[in-house]
């Protein structure tokens, strides 16, 4: 079968090569101009007036814009939402776009950028997430999920703690910045090559931005340099920039930002604070929950809507919670407009469970694990808190498979006789058991397109509404088209993603890339497959069912004799019986529905889960830790691709490893962040990845629902298992107090911050 197969990344030799194309390395044609952006210096305040004068004056530039330049609509964010391309009576952040300079060359227009005279009369400003809260500060309503009578269970329960905590953002750091390159055609006509995850709302700004029907702009992307959420919405502004000044100017123009302004201008991962209160009984099985959970929303909504209702509905995890109330606060402040990341709220959610059970533990003095399996939701029996059954629960099974892989009852007690003769480095173990919910959580966007033709020399071509970013969606499709036709996958060209192909696309994200556009080829593939077999069927006189397509070939079974043709030779015949060989193909999600004001419903057409278990080491003297050893077991169905898949849970377990230990955002008191380029923001490297990494998928486990070949997500699940590196740091810090006070422990665990942690264990 050519599903189920693990063939390497379509582009695999091309990326290791550095053969692959990316839009900085498309050849431009004459006449290209170079954009570079003026940002605000300030992070609240009234734009007076901005004076252009010196940057217009300055070598080799062509031509400058801001609000005033824009011929349709000064907005990025969609109808009814207000966050405009280029500021126009306020700034609310610094790093928030003011205007764009082109000029022949790059260096030409970023030298003209800073020439740029802004004036502004500085306002208040919010700068965190307390002081948002306290002025109730939101980009939205507080949102919440409540299951039964949490304040009456609190108060029966025999056990109740309460606890606070925070965790920080995260920088996507793609390795390719944000681009755009925009070529203007006839009468008006715009090609925009973007590096977006988000084809069909790039072409809406561009549209709405120059005040043009949405079918004179056609957005291509062949790839992306990674994206991790930060290309959902955020490519949006830097495409409609680029179309802006090609549209104006006539010529083809390029934006592109360098790392520094980049992070300055783009949003990032939420961070978080939460408090909480959790009611258990003498056993420790949780009773009731009450939690806050305050995201940093930054200046504008963005997709934090989005991003609080997904850590609402992932705030019990793996755990059955009798009665909860979980609140979510979109706290406004005058930062980054925080986006889309890899888990999307949900990495963020799961966090407060696993707090609180580590602390009813130390309580009970009994084993963080025993509490975690004894609150398990049991399979087919309980619903979530916002109304869906837990159905196919693989808990049980990840757990077991890792608990036993990982020899986590011999290592343990290694580690306790470790620490009991090592007074100054300190290991400890963590486990993580995942549930993630698979699906947007907007149900509309549960759709997606593609388009097949068959040539008549049996070549195929290939095109659907996901983009590929490196996580291999290209060839997970391919492998379901080649299935359908039974041919070799190189018989399939997959193509870049264009809204002239394939209209009306979802974001590719949400995990759900190879989920709906894998049926939406498969649909396509399938109907022109049937038209041949009708073909077939008629011109050779024998019945559909006798035709069988095998191994690149058609065997079309006759009494005495078979007769056998190649894919291509079928193909031809087709063509000359004018049978179309072209088709779309479409899907929808079915059984998802989601009730956004209640919270209720059935958001995910299934869950995906895993477990994990990490080994740390800490210097307590320093606060410097590692990861030692990770085991990992994650669900993906019957996997479309097992070797795509093991690397895209490697790269999201080592994300999210960065994500809570070293990754640390720091915005000195003016709002400015400090943090722009990697030698002041840490992302992990290949040493920081454990070095002992054993990551299997889960065996038979095909979907019970009717996913692609019953293939599960794979995309953002398993960032969520570094938890386990986290609640191992905790572990290995409270081996300092002998297991007996449960500390605190704020992400990123920099050293820092464990240092601290120690430090309070100890007075
Ligand atoms: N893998 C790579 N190499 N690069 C990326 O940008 N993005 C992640 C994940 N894996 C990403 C990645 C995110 S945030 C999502 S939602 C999924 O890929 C999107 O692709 P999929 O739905 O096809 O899995
Ligand atoms: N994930 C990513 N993007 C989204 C989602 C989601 O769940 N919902 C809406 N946009
Ligand atoms: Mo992924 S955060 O849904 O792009």
């Amino acid at each position: 079968m050519t599903v189920h197969a693990s063939l390497r990344h379509d582009s695999a030799l091309k990326h290791v090569t550095g053969q692959a194309i990316y839009i900085d390395d498309m050849p431009e044609p004459p006449g290209t101009l170079h954009a570079a952006l003026v940002l605000s210096p300030i992070a609240s305040g009234r734009l007076r007036r901005i004076d252009l004068s010196k940057a217009a004056a300055a070598p080799g530039v062509v031509a400058t814009f801001t609000a005033a330049d824009i011929p349709g609509h000064n907005n990025i964010a969609g109808p009814g939402k207000d966050e405009p391309l280029f500021a126009h009576d306020r700034v609310e952040f610094i790093g928030q776009a003011v205007a764009l300079v082109v000029a022949g060359t790059l260096d030409q227009a970023r030298a003209a950028a800073e020439l740029a005279q802004l004036d502004i009369e500085p306002g208040e400003e919010i700068l965190d997430i307390e002081t948002a809260l306290a002025r109730k500060a939101y980009v939205q309503a507080p949102s919440t999920i409540l299951r039964g009578d949490p304040d009456a269970a609190m108060k029966s329960a025999p056990h109740r703690l309460s606890a606070a905590f925070s965790v920080g953002g995260q920088e996507h750091f793609y390795l390719e910045g944000q681009i755009a390159f925009a070529l203007p055609g006839e009468d008006g006509d715009l090609v925009v090559h973007s590096s977006t995850q988000h084809p069909t709302e790039v072409q809406h700004v561009c549209a709405e931005i120059l005040g043009c029907a949405f079918n004179r702009v056609t957005i291509v992307v062949r790839r992306l340099g990674g994206g991790f959420g930060g290309k959902e919405s955020n490519a949006s502004a830097i495409a409609g920039a680029a179309a802006l000044a090609a549209a104006r100017t006539g010529r083809p123009v390029k934006l592109r930002l360098p790392r520094e302004i980049d992070m300055i201008a783009t949003g990032k991962r939420h961070g978080f604070q939460y408090r909480y209160e959790v009611g258990f009984d003498g056993e420790g099985r949780v009773l009731a929950l009450d939690a806050v959970l305050a995201a940093d929303a930054g200046w504008s909504l963005d997709m934090t809507p989005g991003v609080i209702a997904r850590a609402l509905t992932h705030v019990d995890n793996a755990y059955w919670l009798p009665h909860v109330r979980a609140v979510g606060y979109a706290c406004r402040t005058n930062l980054q407009s925080n986006t889309a990341f890899r888990g999307f709220g949900g990495p963020q959610g799961v966090l407060v469970m696993e707090d609180a059970l580590d602390r009813i533990a130390r309580h009970l003095g009994r084993d963080p694990w025993d509490i975690r399996v004894l609150n398990f939701y049991r399979d087919g029996q309980d619903e979530t808190p916002y109304g869906q059954k837990v159905d196919e629960n693989h808990l049980a099974r990840c757990w077991a498979e890792v608990k036993q892989g990982g020899a986590l009852e011999r290592r343990r007690a290694e580690i306790d006789a470790f620490n009991r003769t090592s007074p100054i480095l300190k290991r400890g173990l963590g486990v993580f058991p995942l549930k993630f919910g698979i699906s947007f959580n907007l149900p509309h966007l549960n759709q997606a397109g593609a388009l097949v033709h068959v040539y008549t020399d049996g070549s195929i071509r290939l095109n659907h509404g996901g983009t590929e970013m490196g996580q291999g969606l290209f060839i997970k499709v391919v492998q379901v088209v080649a299935e359908v036709f039974k041919v070799d996958i190189d018989r399939i060209r997959p193509s870049a993603t264009s809204t002239a192909e394939v209209p009306n696309t979802s974001p590719t994200a949400a995990s759900t890339g190879s989920d709906l556009n894998g049926w939406a080829a498969w649909e396509a593939a399938n109907t022109i497959k049937q038209r041949m077999i009708a073909f077939a069927s008629e011109h050779f006189a024998s019945a559909a069912d006798d035709i069988e397509f095998a191994d690149g070939t058609v065997r079309i079974a006759k009494p005495g004799s078979n007769q056998v043709m190649s894919f291509g030779e079928l193909a031809r015949l087709c063509y000359q019986g004018r049978v179309s060989l072209s088709s779309t193909g479409f899907y929808k999600t079915p059984k998802v529905h989601w009730d956004g004001a209640a919270m209720r419903g059935r958001p995910f057409f299934y869950f995906s889960f895993g477990a994990a278990a990490a080994e740390v080491a800490v210097d307590t003297l320093t606060g410097e830790n590692r990861v030692l050893r990770a085991d990992l077991v994650q669900d993906c169905g019957a996997s479309l691709n097992p070797s795509i898949d093991l690397g895209q849970i490697e790269g999201a377990f080592v994300q999210g490893q960065g994500w809570l230990t070293c990754e640390e955002l720091w915005w000195d008191k003016h709002g400015r962040l400090r943090t722009v380029g990697p030698s002041t923001y840490k992302i992990p490297g290949s040493r920081d990845a454990p070095p002992i990494f054993n990551v299997k998928l889960l065996d038979n486990a095909p979907s019970r629902e009717a996913t692609i070949f019953r293939s599960k997500a794979v995309g953002e699940p398993p960032l969520l298992l570094a938890t386990a590196v986290w609640t191992a740091l905790r572990n290995a810090i409270e081996a300092v107090g002998d297991h007996k006070t449960a500390v605190r422990l704020d992400a990123p665990a920099t050293p820092e911050r464990v240092l601290a942690a120690i430090a309070r264990l100890r007075n």
